[in-house]
C-alpha cells in the first residue's frame, strides 16, 4: 500500500528531522507493506535522497518541465535532472499545477519524459465542484486520463492518484460508496481503454488519521496520496499505522 506525502511547498532543510520517527516505524517488519513516497519541494530533494538512503522510503518530485532535454529554459527543472539528483517518483497533473498552466498536452509530454527517465509517474487528475454539480466528473476525468496518456508506450509505471479537486485540503471526502464505485469505475476505463491489467489507483483528498480508517475499507484502493496531513510525522504515521494491521 502506497502512502505519498505531497509537501507542497513547504518544507526547508531543517524540516527534514521531521521525518526521523517514520524512517525508524519503515524499518519495523510489520510495516513492510507501507510503500512510503516522500515527494519535497525541489530544493531539499537531494536532501531527502541522502536522508533516506538505506531505508526503504523513497522520494520524488512534485512535477517537471517537459522538455526532456537539458536546455534554455530559466527557472526550470526536467525530468532527466531530477532522475540524476536520485529521486525514484514524479507527482505529474496536479491540479494545483492543472491550475497555473499545465495543459493535458504539457502533462502528456511531461509523463512521456518522466517514464523515459524510468521515473514512477504518479499521475493526477479529478474534477472541480463544479463539474461534480454539473455530472460531468467521469466526462472530465476520462479527458484528463485521455489526453494525459496519449500515445505513451508502456504504462506499466504509473500509479493513478484521484483527486477530486473540491477535496483537496477542504476536509471534504466522498462517502466509501460513491469514492469505491468512482474508483471502479476509473479501474475499468484504464484496463478497457489502455489495457492495463492492474492499474495502481491511489486517493488523494484530505487523506486524514480520522477518516483513514473508512477509506482503506475501500480494497480496489492501492494507497493515499497525502498533502497537509504528510507535513506533521505524527498525523502520517498515525494514517499508515491505522492502514496497516
Ligand atoms: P491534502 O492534499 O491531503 O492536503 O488534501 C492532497 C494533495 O493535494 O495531493
Amino acid at each position: 500500500m502506497y502512502f505519498i506525502g505531497n509537501w507542497k511547498m513547504f518544507g526547508s532543510v531543517k524540516s527534514i528531522n521531521y521525518i526521523n520517527s517514520v524512517i525508524k516505524l519503515a524499518k519495523l517488519s510489520k510495516f513492510k507493506k507501507a510503500k512510503i513516497v516522500y515527494c519535497p519541494p525541489y530544493t531539499i530533494l537531494s536532501e531527502f535522497v541522502k536522508k533516506t538512503k538505506n531505508t526503504k522510503i523513497k522520494v520524488g518530485a512534485q512535477n517537471c518541465h517537459h522538455e526532456k532535454n537539458f536546455g534554455p529554459y530559466t527557472g526550470f527543472i526536467n525530468a532527466k535532472m531530477i532522475k540524476l539528483i536520485g529521486a525514484k517518483y514524479i507527482i505529474i497533473g496536479h491540479s494545483e499545477n492543472r491550475r497555473a498552466g499545465d495543459t493535458d498536452k504539457l502533462i502528456n509530454l511531461k509523463v512521456k519524459s518522466s517514464l523515459s527517465e524510468n521515473l514512477q509517474v504518479i499521475f493526477c487528475f479529478g474534477e472541480t465542484l463544479k463539474e461534480r454539480k454539473k455530472n460531468k466528473t467521469f466526462q472530465v476525468i476520462k479527458k484528463q486520463i485521455y489526453m494525459g496518456l496519449k500515445n505513451l508506450k508502456n504504462l506499466k509505471n504509473i500509479i493513478f492518484a484521484y483527486e477530486p479537486v473540491w477535496s483537496i485540503g477542504s476536509g471534504k471526502v466522498l462517502n466509501n460508496n460513491d469514492l469505491e464505485s468512482q474508483i471502479i469505475i476509473i479501474k475499468n476505463y484504464l484496463k478497457k481503454k489502455f489495457k492495463i491489467k492492474n492499474p495502481k489507483i491511489v486517493y488523494g483528498g484530505s487523506v486524514n488519521p480520522n477518516n483513514i480508517k473508512s477509506l482503506v475499507e475501500i480494497r480496489t484502493l492501492k494507497g493515499f496520496l497525502i498533502g497537509g496531513a504528510s507535513q506533521k510525522s505524527k498525523k502520517f504515521i498515525d494514517i499508515i499505522k491505522k492502514s496497516i494491521n
